[in-house]
């Protein structure tokens, strides 16, 4: 093992990455940030450095650059890679098929070769609840759960991505790899630092509420009704960012800790499923404002109800939510509102 507490961090800048590199720096860690900020603002950056009082390494690159990407790796001894750098919006992607396979999957294939070629032998793919697409008979999905046909581009970049990681692996590449899926990452740093900056008009749940709550949009509409759950409406796994960053840091103390080439896939969910009409009166009782929404019809492709089975977390990597989508509206609401003074 070496020394190097470099860790290389793609899409650093953005909102799960911005997190990140601050679990990095608290735990000891010297994260290199390669951002292009094609989605991101460098008002992250500023944040990360008022949050950690350190100043930000920062390489502004595009990944699927190869040359440039490798100048970043010979000047730096890296320990791991975590590589968040990637397009995420499902809808985008139904429309623009062919951005999201070269984005998502040349900047994978291009930071997979550089660390085989520089030896950094631990590395963290972003994966995504996504894979599971609608579970056959069961709500909560372990990492053994069935791998559902990709109901978009994106979800099939995410898909992909783990078969070119098990394919290197099995090819006897000397390297370490987790595949941590996601379920749905929400709130902010509870500094209100840094946060989720969605760009045009938000498609995720969370920053539509918060958007509500503030006047940047007129009403909220609920997707759906009459759904087989508790109240009608669909049903997911939300997370705090500050928790799925911190996976990551207790994914590289992991990885680290192993001596042979491997690849493991980790559901990072809290276990617990949490209804749109529960986030919305959540929402409403920690901001105190009445919320203007209203029911809609379904959004297609939704999936009516999953959550994560989170044995395999807290097994292997020894990482566990620890906050509470009580305490995620909370952080959610105070960074709107700052970014909105
Ligand atoms: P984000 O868009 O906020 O962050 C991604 C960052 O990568 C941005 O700063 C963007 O500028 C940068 N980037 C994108 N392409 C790049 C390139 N070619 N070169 C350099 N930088 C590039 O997204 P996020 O929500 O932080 O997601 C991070 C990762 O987690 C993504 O891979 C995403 O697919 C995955 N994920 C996200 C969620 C979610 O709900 N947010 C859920 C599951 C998985
Ligand atoms: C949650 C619920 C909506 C907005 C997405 C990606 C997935 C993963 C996580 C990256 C759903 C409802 C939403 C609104 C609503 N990302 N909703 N009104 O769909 O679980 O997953 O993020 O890998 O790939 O698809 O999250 O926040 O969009 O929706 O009623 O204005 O909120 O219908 O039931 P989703 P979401």
């Amino acid at each position: 093992m070496s020394n190097s507490k470099y860790i290389l961090v793609t899409g650093g800048a953005g909102y799960i990455g911005s997190h990140t590199v601050v679990e990095l720096v608290e735990n000891g860690f010297s994260p290199v940030i390669v951002d292009d900020f094609r989605n991101s603002q460098e008002s992250s950056i500023d944040g990360i450095e008022r949050i950690t009082g350190k100043s930000v390494t920062l390489r502004r690159i595009d990944v699927c650059d190869f040359a440039s990407l490798e100048g970043v790796f010979s000047e730096f001894n890296f320990e791991g890679i975590i590589h968040f750098a990637a397009h995420k919006a499902v809808g985008e992607s139904v429309e623009k098929p062919l951005a999201y396979y070269r984005n998502n999957l040349l900047g994978l294939i291009n930071c997979l070769d550089l660390a085989v070629k520089y030896k950094v032998e631990n590395f963290v793919f972003s994966s995504s609840c996504t894979i599971y697409g609608e579970p056959k008979n069961e709500k909560v999905v372990t990492e053994e759960s069935e791998i559902q046909i990709a109901n978009s581009p994106y979800g099939n970049t995410k898909q992909i991505g783990e078969e070119i990681i098990n394919d290197l692996v099995a090819s006897g590449a000397n390297i370490k790899i987790l595949n941590l899926r996601y379920f749905n990452p929400v709130g902010a740093h509870f500094s209100s630092q840094i946060g989720e900056l969605p760009i045009g008009k938000p498609n995720n749940l969370l920053p539509a509420v918060a958007q509500t709550a503030i006047g940047k949009i007129d009403k909220i509409t609920v997707h759906g009704n009459d759904y087989d759950t508790t109240d009608g409406t669909c049903v997911r796994d939300y997370i705090h960012v500050t928790d799925v960053a911190n996976a990551h840091v207790k994914g590289i103390a992991w990885l680290q800790s192993q001596k042979n080439s491997l690849v493991e896939n980790i559901n990072i969910g809290t276990g617990q499923g949490t209804s749109v009409l529960e986030i919305i009166h959540t929402f409403e009782e920690v901001s105190g404002r009445k919320l203007n929404w209203e029911f809609g019809k379904r959004r297609e492709g939704d999936v009516v109800e999953i959550y994560a089975d989170v044995t395999k977390s807290k097994a292997i990597l020894n990482w566990e939510a620890k906050k509470t989508v009580k305490d995620a509206v909370k952080d959610a609401w105070n960074w709107e509102k700052r970014i909105s003074d």
